[in-house]
């Protein structure tokens, strides 16, 4: 191969710009030409394809978000609208793809892989709901941020005597929920991967206040429940006054953590690295602390991640 092309793709994760940072570097000091797309899938269908060198990604490792934005696009399920992403491909005469993203992008990649382009998958989310992977890229600055929220919601409620009901994102996975609950210090959660029901939570939140507690904080994964309908139920049976607390989409920005830009850059290398080893269809992960790749194939639709329930427990032992 001679040219690559990279992409980032789906909702934006802190460390984005250093995985770019390290393709970027890595193969032009294999003496391979790169070219960034800009808006993900989107941008690939419009051709907005530029040429990268080195100073294109200058002081961009300490940057939330992604230089070359992202996009979610639907459309690129469509085998025609993929047939004009490719034929914009060979246009530029890129010879390869690197896709960074979660499972929607690494689906994208991998139909690509399928209809004849090579493409490489980087885990880039804060949910860390990618198979084949320890941890995404995003996911810990996420964790911090949303272990800084749970502390500054602490003082408030605890000032007050209130119970906070604290959503957390993470789509279908409760990774960030679970341990931004353990760090913050808070007994009480709604994660998918825990049965529960209201009523048993409620008594778990009064038993806390007849153990001495004068305030309470609730965290739940986003699309568990309505936290505004939760803390009126919370309210009305507890009898303190509770308040809901979103946090959003102020998860999803700031300047990455070490961890995050040291696990882009690797990750942004070593896609460079099997590409030029002839790789295709694969995905990229760090198991154990070392780098691993996987069919994506396999990554989307066998492979299974391990809910770590022996923190759940240990977060229900500290009550
Ligand atoms: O996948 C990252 C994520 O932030 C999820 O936690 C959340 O469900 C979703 O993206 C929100 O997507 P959007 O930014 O498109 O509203």
């Amino acid at each position: 191969i001679k040219k690559i092309g990279i992409l980032t793709s789906g909702g934006d994760a802190p460390g984005m710009n250093a995985a770019i940072r390290g393709v970027v570097r890595t193969a032009l000091t294999e003496g391979l030409d790169v070219f960034g797309i800009y808006d993900g899938y989107l941008g690939l269908c419009e051709d907005r394809i530029v040429q990268l060198d080195r100073s294109s990604v200058s002081d961009i490792i300490t940057r939330g978000g992604t230089f070359l934005g992202s996009a979610r696009f639907p459309e690129f399920k469509d085998q025609e609208v993929r047939k004009k992403a490719i034929a914009n491909l060979k246009k530029h005469q890129i010879d390869a793809l690197v896709v960074i993203g979660g499972d929607g992008s690494y689906m994208g990649a991998m139909r690509l892989t399928e209809e004849g382009f090579p493409c490489i998958g980087l885990p880039g989310t804060i949910d860390n709901d990618i198979r084949g992977t320890d941890y995404t890229i995003g996911y810990f600055t996420a964790l911090g941020t949303a272990v800084e929220s749970i502390d500054r919601l602490r003082d408030t409620c605890s000032s007050h005597h209130r119970i906070s009901v604290i959503e957390i994102m993470g789509r279908d996975c409760g990774d960030l929920t679970l341990n931004a609950a353990v760090a913050g210090g808070c007994e009480f959660m709604i994660i998918p991967e825990v049965s529960y029901t209201k009523e048993d939570l409620i008594e778990e939140i009064k038993l806390g206040f007849a153990k001495g507690k004068k305030h309470a904080i609730v965290t739940v994964t986003e699309n568990m429940c309505d936290v505004n309908q939760l803390a009126k139920d919370i309210e009305a049976a507890v009898h303190h006054e509770t308040r809901a607390t979103i946090l959003g989409h102020v998860q999803r920005g700031g300047s990455p953590v070490p961890y995050d830009r040291i696990l882009g850059s690797r990750m942004g290398a070593y896609a460079v690295e099997l590409l030029i080893n002839g790789h295709a269809g694969r995905c990229v992960g760090i198991q154990n602390g070392k780098l691993v790749h996987h069919d994506i194939i396999d990554a989307i639709n066998n492979m299974k991640r391990p809910f770590d329930m022996d923190l759940y427990n240990t977060a229900k032992r500290l009550f």
